[in-house]
């Protein structure tokens, strides 16, 4: 199966829930597929000739790494664009840079600021845009952290996630990707860093609203999944020191997790450890975060090739 889209429409990929729940397992089937050929050495040179504009306007390590060796995996190619060394940096507007960009390559990946922002560079393409994290979202992680939980519990049937800390960019999305996978939710934050209730609606349209709660320690019991991010996230750094005393209580460590069963660790990187986790819980055989890690070149795969091959 590939994405639908007709020549009229260009399908992007702004949040998980931009795709069906039929598409999102099919690029998870594909995304397992791809782990399954690189492991065999097989090739699967899908998208040949076809080019992946990468736009980053903050920092990356695995965003960055894991599309350009997918596309090179892919049989095809990808430009690394950081906006200050393209004339966004010096103030051409995204309309314009979008189109631009549309007119050379198949495809534009874009970690920026403002949500808004790939929605301008969405509304203007040509070619489908994917959103690799914005201040509000980051669905590629959504679907690796997927595959990850599926090749874990051999499905989502019956398997229950604690998000612990900051409702940020990749709780959101996480969110609504679990609402559509079918993996029960708690989400615990400190009151002033909750999930948007927009977010929380949508998974309930989706499949089932998260449980939230405020209590870090009564959200992991019996939980399968603990998962956190960094309590100050890329462009928080002037709110550094109130978010450490907001986010007191929510690490995890060997006390909160002495309060579950036998969860597995998540962590979508890069992690402050001594902040939201301690490095004994990171470097534990609980922790699975590395295979999150390289699920991000299988299911960012998956996700170009069902999108390119739709187009
Ligand atoms: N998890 C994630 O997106 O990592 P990078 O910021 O290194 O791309
Ligand atoms: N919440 C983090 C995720 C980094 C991948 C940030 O936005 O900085």
């Amino acid at each position: 199966m590939t994405i639908d889209s007709d020549e009229t429409q260009v399908r992007h990929f702004l949040d998980v829930d931009d795709l069906s729940e039929e598409e999102l397992f099919a690029v998870l089937d594909r995304a397992a597929e791809y782990k399954r050929a690189v492991d065999a050495g097989e090739d699967h040179a899908d998208l040949p000739g076809k080019t992946l504009g990468m736009l980053f306007q903050k920092a990356s390590t695995r965003t960055r790494i894991s599309f350009e060796t997918g596309m090179t995996q892919l049989g095809g190619h990808a430009i690394f664009l950081g906006a200050d060394d393209i004339q966004l940096g010096r103030g051409e507007p995204l309309k314009d840079t979008s189109r631009a960009l549309s007119r050379y390559v198949d495809c534009v990946m874009a970690r920026v600021f403002k949500h808004e922002n790939v929605e301008v560079l969405a509304e203007y393409a040509d070619v489908p845009v994917v959103n690799g994290l914005t201040d509000d979202a980051h669905p590629c992680q959504t679907l690796a952290d997927l595959q990850t939980i599926r090749e874990q519990f051999d499905g989502f049937s019956g398997v229950s996630a604690t998000w612990i800390g900051d409702g940020n960019n990749v709780a959101q999305s996480f969110v609504l990707g679990c609402a559509m996978a079918g993996v029960e939710l708690t989400v615990a934050t400190p009151d002033e860093h909750a999930v948007d209730e927009g977010i929380i609606e949508r998974a309930g349209e989706l499949g089932t609203e998260p449980t939230t709660t405020t209590d870090p320690v009564a959200a992991v019991e019996d939980t399968d999944v603990v998962y956190t991010d960094v309590w100050v996230s890329m462009g928080q750094e002037d709110e550094r020191e109130i978010r450490l005393r907001r986010f007191d209580g929510f690490q995890v460590n060997g006390e909160l997790l002495a309060h579950a069963a036998d969860p597995v660790v998540m962590h979508c990187l890069p992690a402050h450890r001594g902040e939201e986790i301690t490095d004994a819980v990171l470097e534990s055989d609980r922790s699975i975060v590395f295979d999150q890690a390289e699920n991000r070149l299988h299911a960012q795969k998956a996700l170009l090739a069902e999108l390119l091959e739709g187009a």
